[in-house]
């Protein structure tokens, strides 16, 4: 794994998803061969608050954000408003700055020749649609994905929302063992809100499925230091404190000890 590196770089391109997310592109091709799928960057707005006073210092914290395409270094990072953080990024537009710190994180192990399901929620929805580009082609890969409501629901083969506006009424675990069972499903990727991850994680275990999930986790530092975003992993026997930022995002969904989390 290399290490994660500062850079800062211009937005070559913003684009407007819906109500509540948007996309920054940046352009590296350095920095695109060296990411994965399931890695994040640390970013933060430069522009937005390079004249504030220091007591300013919520925004000027970075913030993680999955890489969510990399087209030989045309790289994009899907946000969602949803804070002070966010939110100052969303001001950003072409030409701006962006300040970078990574690729940090493990990222997917990829797999060949499997029947694989993708299942996101909300902002989870980035880092499975870099790893869907690496997966199609060598597998069969069907994806579900749910929101709140229509503003949360981009391509994929299932949508579902809660309150019913696109796609199915409900949430995205739902109906997960009629797909997992008609669709012979061998391998699960996740990424989303806890109770999603864990019900995902509830039924991959009851059909003994391999399952990655992505967790988030709030991170002060985001290069392994602080150790304010770790999560227990491990057997029930034998667990330990890793940290999301370094060891993860991405851990087997059955060693993450949901019980105690
Ligand atoms: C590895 C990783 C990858 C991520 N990738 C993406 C991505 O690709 N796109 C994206 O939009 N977001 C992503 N996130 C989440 C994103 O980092 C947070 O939404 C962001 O840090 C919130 O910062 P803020 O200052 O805008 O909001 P804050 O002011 O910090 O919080 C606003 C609200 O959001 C909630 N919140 C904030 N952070 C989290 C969190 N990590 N988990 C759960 N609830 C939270 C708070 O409880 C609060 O209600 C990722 C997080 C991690 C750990
Ligand atoms: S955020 Fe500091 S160790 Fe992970």
């Amino acid at each position: 794994m290399t290490k994660p590196q500062y850079r800062q770089r211009a937005i070559v391109q913003r684009e407007e998803l819906s109500e509540d997310y948007f996309i920054l592109w940046i352009w590296d091709e350095d920095m695109g061969a060296l990411c994965k799928p399931g890695q994040f960057y640390e970013i933060r707005a430069l522009a937005v608050f390079e004249d504030a006073p220091t007591s300013v210092s919520i925004p000027r914290l970075f913030k993680p954000i999955s890489i969510y395409d990399n087209q030989g270094g045309r790289i994009g990072f899907m946000i969602k408003r949803v804070g002070l953080g966010t939110n100052a990024l969303s001001k950003l537009k072409a030409g701006d700055t962006l300040e970078l710190i990574g690729p940090a994180g493990n990222g997917f192990p990829l797999a060949e020749d499997r029947k694989i399901l993708l299942i996101s929620g909300g902002a989870g929805y980035p880092p499975l649609w870099y790893l869907q580009k690496k997966l199609i082609g060598q597998n069969k890969v069907y994806w579900i994905h749910g929101g709140a409501t229509g503003s949360d629901i981009f391509p994929c083969d299932e949508m579902w929302t809660e309150d019913g506006s696109i796609g199915r009424k409900g949430r995205a675990c739902d109906d997960l063992e009629n797909t997992i069972k008609e669709r012979e499903i061998d391998l699960i990727y996740s990424c989303g809100p806890f109770g999603m991850l864990k019900e995902a994680t509830r039924i991959s275990e009851m059909y003994d499925i391999e399952h990655y999930s992505s967790l988030e986790a709030y991170m002060a530092c985001g290069i392994g230091v602080c150790h304010g975003c770790t999560v227990p992993i491990g057997t029930k026997e034998d667990w330990d404190y890793l940290r999301v930022c370094k060891e993860g995002p991405v851990f087997s969904a059955k060693e993450i000890r949901w019980e105690i989390m």
